[in-house]
């Protein structure tokens, strides 16, 4: 029978970048693609892989116990990479329990779906969980997050993450159940819904309506490219060790002014506008509700014990991401249609 590995979440952002490089990198495995297609899943973010033989895209929801037994019976997978989610802080903010549902819930039923299907012969067996840096809270000026920094999540969103971490260990603990844990820092890249940072600042560069800033913008976040995040999920699904964590970042921190200053820089050359055109579009709007001041991970311990490091500067990464929104300004059109619209005037008309 023909090995099969479950990605949850593959149709959105991170988890459309996974599916491509484990198509080509397990090479005769079946990768089965289990999403929702919520607002932010996309199917047209995989639209080159969709006929390839080795793919299996199953919509369905990961809080939906009995699908759940029927895709374990039917492929018994030997994996789990557990990327589904509710991601956006500002839509937690407004709508919580949404994020409780899935986030936690959603993860609780997949663990018990790997853990009724694979009982204790587990050995072959991973339950990869891919998470956040934001579990960790806020830093003030100094240090970085760690895998011993103690979990003190702010939002909504995080709160469900670190709950949703703690499930993870807790099966790992109480049931054996084989599991590996990541927490990432921000990524940035193709395929990214707009509703965050950096695509929604192109998007509305390209269209000349206002950037809006929360806050002073002195808010610190740490970039990586999404691909790079990929290919450390892949190392960490081969050689992380059962039970452990494993942070992921890229040592790239940028002030939120700062990095929308460098990206109004490449528009301009990119769009031929003079220089400072696209800066002229930047405007502070009320900042975000227990706004976390500064992101930044410690990734020494994925680069020495599994030999992973970013493989493109920020200046690369960026460029290429500009490139590519420029490139597909269909998708980008695509995904702003509709539902969009009514999201972005409920966000920030009232700031
Ligand atoms: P995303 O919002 O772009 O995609 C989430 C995907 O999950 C979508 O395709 C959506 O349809 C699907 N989904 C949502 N609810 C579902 C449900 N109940 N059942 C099945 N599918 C469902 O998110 P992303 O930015 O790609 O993040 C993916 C994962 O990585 C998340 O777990 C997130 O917490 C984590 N993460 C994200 C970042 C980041 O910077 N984006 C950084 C670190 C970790
Ligand atoms: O750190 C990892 C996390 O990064 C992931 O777990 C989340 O899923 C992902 O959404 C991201 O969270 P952030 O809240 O950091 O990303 P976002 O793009 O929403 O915001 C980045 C920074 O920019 C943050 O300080 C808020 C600020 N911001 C955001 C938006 C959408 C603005 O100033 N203006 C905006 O319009």
């Amino acid at each position: 029978m023909q090995k099969s590995l479950l990605i949850t979440g593959g149709a959105g952002f991170i988890g459309s970048h996974v599916v491509r490089r484990f198509l080509t990198s397990f090479e005769g495995y079946r990768i089965v693609n289990l999403d929702a297609l919520t607002y932010a899943g996309n199917l047209e973010n995989l639209l080159d892989v969709e006929h390839n033989n080795n793919y299996v895209f199953v919509r369905g929801d990961i809080a939906d116990t009995a699908l759940l037994a029927s895709l374990f019976q039917e492929y018994d997978f030997e994996g789990v990479v557990h990327l589904a989610a509710e991601s956006h802080v500002d839509r937690s903010i407004t709508n919580p329990l949404e994020f409780v549902r899935t986030n936690v819930l959603g993860t609780v039923n997949l663990l018990n779906a790997a853990r009724n299907q694979w009982g204790v012969e587990t050995s072959a067996r991973r339950f990869y969980h891919v998470s956040t840096d934001e579990v960790y809270g806020s830093l003030g000026a100094e240090g970085l997050f760690t895998e011993e920094t103690p979990y003190d999540p702010r939002s909504p969103y995080s709160a469900s993450k670190a709950s949703s971490d703690h499930f993870v260990r807790a099966w790992y603990h109480t049931y054996g159940l084989p599991v590996v844990i990541s927490n990432c820092s921000n990524n940035y890249g193709a395929n990214q819904f707009p509703e965050k940072l950096l695509p929604l600042a192109i998007h509305n560069i390209q269209h000349h309506k206002p950037v809006p800033i929360y806050g002073d913008g002195r808010y610190t976040r740490d970039w990586l490219w999404v691909e790079d995040h990929a290919r450390a999920i892949e190392v960490v699904y081969r050689k992380g060790v059962i039970g452990e964590t494993y942070n992921i970042g890229g040592f790239n921190e940028w002030q939120n002014i700062d990095l929308i200053h460098a990206l109004c820089r490449i528009m301009d050359q990119k769009l031929g506008r003079p220089a400072g055109d696209s800066a002229n579009l930047i405007t502070f709007v009320k900042d975000r509700p227990g706004h976390d001041k500064r992101y930044a991970i410690d990734a020494t311990r994925i680069a020495t014990e599994l030999g992973w490091k970013p493989s493109v500067t920020f200046e690369q990464g960026l460029e290429k991401t500009v490139d590519w929104y420029l490139a597909n300004t269909q998708w980008l059109e695509h995904v702003t249609s509709g539902a969009y619209q009514q999201y972005y005037k409920d966000q920030y008309a009232s700031r």
